[in-house]
């Protein structure tokens, strides 16, 4: 086994454009020597020039001693010829996404570096078993995945191929965390943890936009507001571009065998061909001229009439949470057993669409408004319609939901309403990795915060809102729709039965 610890260990770093000067800067600085080598003549000298440049920033920042990157800098060695790396410890290979490449490069190492060096790949998207294949030793191989920009995101999958021996997910291990990144081991799975994990966020929002439900920007809106995400899921198509995310879609649903969950939308394959890629082209589901996204004024709330309100929820304590917000706007709610002929009937389903819940209760559909409670009452709320909800009642809740300068995002009607299906596909998903012994909880949850930016984990944020409440979603979206993408993973509908955490490992 390769000791990893070792102050003289050597690093080959094979392919070095952006993600190789990444791993070589992180490397370097964790007392390295790393010898660079790339198939375009000069690039290695590049690479090094460029990381010593990124070093001598963080001098002037004040975040590294000219000392320690002077230090660095002399650990980078850029080598003219592949068979420089003999006697290297340990070779990354950073080259271009393509098995047969990939597959000749490991080849020919084996015949480069010695008995006892670990290969690892920093593929994304390849199968680290089909990489290891063609290789006399293959389990000596194994997938180290960092994201861009490495420095940044701290988090690294370590992933193990089928035939890859226990002691290098070990150095990886090991390695991940000289170099100051989390390591998270994943099995060797299409999409691995993070590009498995990240797969819900845009494809329910896309099957959203596709229903008709809401336009693309309220969906945004929602999700950043509402639910907590950083960034909504079509500022982030825009921002990776469809031409890099449409076909990692694509590629994770194929690999899965057409698993419903991935199934990906008609909306990006058209989107594309027709070269609305986002930021890079100028225009995406926004438009990007200057460079920044430009989003259509939030609507101007109605002037809607006061009027009786009469309230029903599906959870304990939501018909409490909205009566509050309809005493503190200064209306009144109607409490009789059955709603007054002019009564506006403010609903908060779980799990249900407008009209379900209206048709359940027996009550009338035009009068009827549902309003979203998963999140809390004092975030940005949804309102949802029925087909028949008459316009002025929709005004007058949007102007009751608003009078306190909480912000109001209208819907169509939607079983699950925007966030409560977003967040229930994300959770449900995270679960399956957990149930498919993808990864620890505890390392599908690090992995989506760092690698992600989720303000929460899947499978605590699943926690956080509470397991039965996003089981209940999901049966009723997949009763609903008969899509069994909606189909709950068994990992979320026994810890959901059972009561206990969805972080709950099997024993
Ligand atoms: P890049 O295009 O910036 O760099 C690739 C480098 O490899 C180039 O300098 C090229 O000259 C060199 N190269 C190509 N074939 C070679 C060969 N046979 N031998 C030696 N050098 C060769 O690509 P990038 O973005 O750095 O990606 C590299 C790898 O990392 C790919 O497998 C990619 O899927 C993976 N990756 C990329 C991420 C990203 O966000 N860019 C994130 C995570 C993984």
């Amino acid at each position: 086994m390769v000791d990893v610890q070792a102050p003289s260990l050597t690093l080959g770093l094979v392919g070095t454009g952006v993600m190789g000067r990444g791993i070589a800067q992180l490397a370097a600085q964790a007392g390295i020597t790393v010898r660079l080598f790339d198939a375009r003549p000069q690039a290695a000298e590049e690479a090094r020039a460029s990381v010593a440049s990124t070093l001598e920033m963080l001098v002037t920042k004040g975040r590294l001693s000219p000392e320690e990157a002077r230090a660095a800098t002399a650990r980078l060695e850029p080598v003219p010829y592949e068979a420089s790396l003999a006697g290297c410890d340990v070779v990354v290979e950073a080259i271009v996404e393509d098995l047969g490449v990939k597959q000749a490069l490991f080849t020919r190492l084996e015949g480069i570096v010695g008995p006892e060096c670990l290969l690892a790949t920093n593929t994304s998207s390849l199968s680290v078993t089909a990489i290891a294949s063609v290789c006399e030793r293959p389990g000596r191989v194994g997938g180290f995945h960092f994201f861009n920009p490495v420095p940044l995101m701290k988090v690294v999958e370590v992933i193990e191929g089928a035939r890859t021996e226990p002691w290098v997910g070990e150095a990886l291990v090991l390695l991940a965390r000289r170099l100051g990144h989390r390591p998270v081991r994943a099995a060797d799975t299409p999409g691995f943890i993070v590009n498995h994990a990240g797969r819900g966020f845009g494809t329910e929002a896309l099957r959203i936009l596709q229903e008709g439900v809401a336009s693309f920007e309220v969906i945004d809106r929602v999700l950043r507001d509402a639910a907590g995400f950083r960034m909504g899921p079509f500022e982030l198509l825009d921002l990776t571009g469809l031409d890099v995310s449409h076909p990692v879609m694509e590629s994770v649903y194929e690999q899965f065998y057409q698993e419903p969950r991935f199934r990906p939308s008609y909306v990006l394959r058209q989107r594309l061909t027709a070269g609305l890629l986002g930021r890079k082209s100028g225009q995406g589901f926004y438009s990007h001229e200057g460079g920044r996204p430009h989003s259509v004024p939030e609507p101007a709330l109605p002037k809607g009439e006061q009027r009786p309100v009469w309230v029903a929820a599906d959870e304990p304590g939501w018909r409490e949470a909205l009566l509050a917000v309809v005493r503190a706007a200064g209306w009144f709610p109607d409490d009789g057993e059955h709603p007054a002929p002019e009564s506006l009937c403010l609903l908060a389903p779980l799990g249900r669409d407008a009209t379900t819940t209206a048709l359940a209760l027996e009550l009338d559909p035009e009068r009827t408004v549902a309003v979203d409670l998963l999140f809390g009452p004092e975030r940005r709320r949804t309102v949802m319609t029925t087909p028949v909800t008459r316009p002025a009642f929709l005004d007058s809740a949007l102007a009751l939901l608003g009078a306190d300068g909480t912000l109001v995002a209208r819907i169509h009607d939607s079983t699950g309403f925007v966030a409560q299906r977003v967040l229930a596909t994300v959770v449900n998903i995270a679960c399956d990795i957990a149930q498919q012994r993808i990864a620890s909880p505890e390392d599908i949850d690090a992995a989506v915060t760092l690698g992600l930016g989720y303000p929460l984990g899947p499978l605590a944020w699943g926690d956080a809102l509470g397991p039965r409440r996003v089981l209940k979603v999901l049966d009723a979206i997949h009763a609903a729709s008969g899509d069994p993408r909606y189909r709950a993973s068994p990992w979320l509908s026994r810890r959901a039965r059972l009561g206990v955490s969805l972080l709950t490992p099997e024993r």
